[in-house]
This record gives C-alpha cells, sequence and structure tokens, in this order.
C-alpha cells in the first residue's frame, strides 16, 4: 500500500505560477510515459511550456532504450515540453537539466550529488536521478525538446526490484526522511529556467561550468561503445557544445556523445 499523499497540484501551481518555463500542469495517476505523451501532445502544436506529471509508468524509459523503475507514489516522474527558438545545442540542454535536478536536490535534501555525464545524478555511487531529452522539430526552424526526469525521492530499499537494488538509492534512503517532491520540483523548475535563460543567452561556457562543478569521474579512465568499436580513455573534460573529450593511451582525444554507451569502471 501506498503511504504517501498524491502530489498537491493546487499548491504546485502556485509555487510556479512565476516561472516562464510552465504554464500548464496535467496531473496523471498513471501513464505509459510522461515523455511519450508528451511528444503526442507536442505533435498537436500548443503544448510548450505544459509540464506533465505522473504518480506511476507502466512504460517508463530511460536512455538507451532502459527502463525506468516508476513505482507509484514515491518518485517523480515528469516531462516538460520546451519550445527552443532556434536551432540550440540540445547537448547542453541535457547538461543543464542534470546541474538543475543536482542543484535541486542539494538545496532541499543537503546532500551532494554528482553527475556521471550526461546527466545520471549519483549519490554514493549509487543512481538517484536520470534524464531523457529528446526533441522533435517543430514549425519554422524551431525545436520541440522532450525533457523528461526520474528521480527516486521516497522510496524504501524493498521497492526496488532485485536488478536495481545494488545500484539504486533514493532521498529517503539517503537522508532517512519523507522527503517533498513538490520541494524538489518547485527547486528544480526554478533552478532550469536559470539555466535555460543562459542557454538562450548564448551562456553555453557558464552551464558546462557549473555542470563541471558537479562532475564525476573527470581525470578518471572510462570505457565508451559507439557502434561495435570500444575507445577506453581518460576523460579530461568536455568541449563548448557540452560533448565529453576521451584521451586514449596514444594521447589521442576523441569526442564522445551521448548516443555512445558510457561505462565508469568504479560504479
Ligand atoms: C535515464 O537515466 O536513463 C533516464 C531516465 C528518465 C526517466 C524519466 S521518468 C519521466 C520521463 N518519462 C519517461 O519515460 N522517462 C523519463
Amino acid at each position: 500500500m501506498n503511504q504517501f499523499a498524491p502530489l498537491n497540484i493546487n499548491l504546485l501551481e502556485q509555487r510556479v505560477e512565476m516561472l516562464p518555463l510552465v504554464r500548464k500542469i496535467v496531473y496523471l495517476d498513471e501513464t505509459t510515459s510522461t515523455n511519450d505523451l508528451a511528444k503526442q501532445l507536442s505533435k498537436k502544436g500548443e503544448y510548450f511550456g505544459t509540464l506533465i506529471i505522473a504518480e506511476r509508468q507502466t512504460a517508463g524509459r530511460g536512455r538507451r532504450t532502459k527502463r525506468w523503475f516508476s513505482i507509484e507514489g514515491r518518485g517523480l516522474y515528469f516531462t516538460l515540453i520546451i519550445e527552443v527558438p532556434v536551432i540550440q545545442n540540445l547537448q547542453l540542454l541535457t547538461l543543464a537539466a542534470g546541474v538543475a535536478v543536482a542543484g535541486a536536490i542539494e538545496a532541499v535534501c543537503g546532500l551532494n550529488p554528482g553527475l556521471k555525464w550526461p546527466n545520471d545524478v549519483y549519490v554514493n555511487d549509487k543512481k538517484l536521478a536520470g534524464i531523457l531529452t529528446e526533441s522533435i522539430s517543430g514549425g519554422s526552424g524551431s525545436m520541440i525538446v522532450i525533457l523528461g526526469v526520474g528521480i527516486n525521492v521516497n522510496h524504501e530499499p524493498d521497492d526496488f526490484t532485485e536488478d536495481l537494488s545494488g545500484t539504486a538509492t533514493s532521498l529517503k534512503i539517503l537522508t532517512e526522511k519523507v522527503v517533498s517532491r513538490e520541494d524538489i520540483l518547485v527547486e528544480f523548475l526554478k533552478r532550469l529556467t536559470y539555466v535555460y535563460q543562459e542557454i538562450i543567452e548564448g551562456k553555453g561556457a557558464e552551464v558546462i561550468k557549473l555542470w563541471l562543478e558537479k562532475a564525476l569521474f573527470i581525470g578518471k579512465e572510462v570505457i565508451v561503445t559507439r557502434k561495435n568499436t570500444t575507445i577506453r580513455g581518460e576523460f579530461v573534460g568536455l568541449n563548448e557544445e557540452g560533448a565529453m573529450i576521451l584521451k586514449d593511451r596514444n594521447q589521442k582525444l576523441h569526442q564522445i556523445w551521448s548516443a555512445d554507451a558510457v561505462r565508469c569502471p568504479s560504479i
């Protein structure tokens, strides 16, 4: 049985009223995937600024065809439909969202999350949150970005399936307190508004700087699988578009994009 209260949407609406990225909230008990629903809605137009939140997803999706565990009432599972006015760098927006999630968790819970490139959020080597950014082309040169976020908030250790129990964690497990999902969501949206604005104003370097402040594995060995090849090297930093820069043992530099699978041997 779910002991947690449903989200207080009236309160949420009041708290996000001043944020330009959120125009409307769609709140559902259940959907397949908030990203899938966002895609359907955005194809019909007019839905920019719609924030879709579900208490439960029956087919929550992660990056690279993984699933996202979406148990009822415990987590935050939401998608924001954003219209980007000109062709902007989607990779930077993905990094910006990771910065916003990590910042919100730090502000609300006092934890110090790290970011695994491109935007998995970790604490103590366990995954707390993930982001799935997808884009579809909008009309007249604009781009529609489907920004999906999953955060493990009030999960108990027993809630996770066996395959996740060694690798996933939640804010409740880490803080030993029930955490307000509304507080996390509002703080995320405020921080996203800031980093989004930076990108729109051409200050992507500021987003890269914020991301690097929380980066995990800089200077460490990572293994990247791209199509049928594997590249092993040191994670030396990011380029200005947010791609990972990897230095192999022959000192050759490689640019890694988020379609590639990145493994960090220590987690
Ligand atoms: C990942 O870490 O692989 C990304 C996880 C993204 C999960 C969220 S939950 C809300 C939204 N809807 C989905 O189906 N996925 C994203």
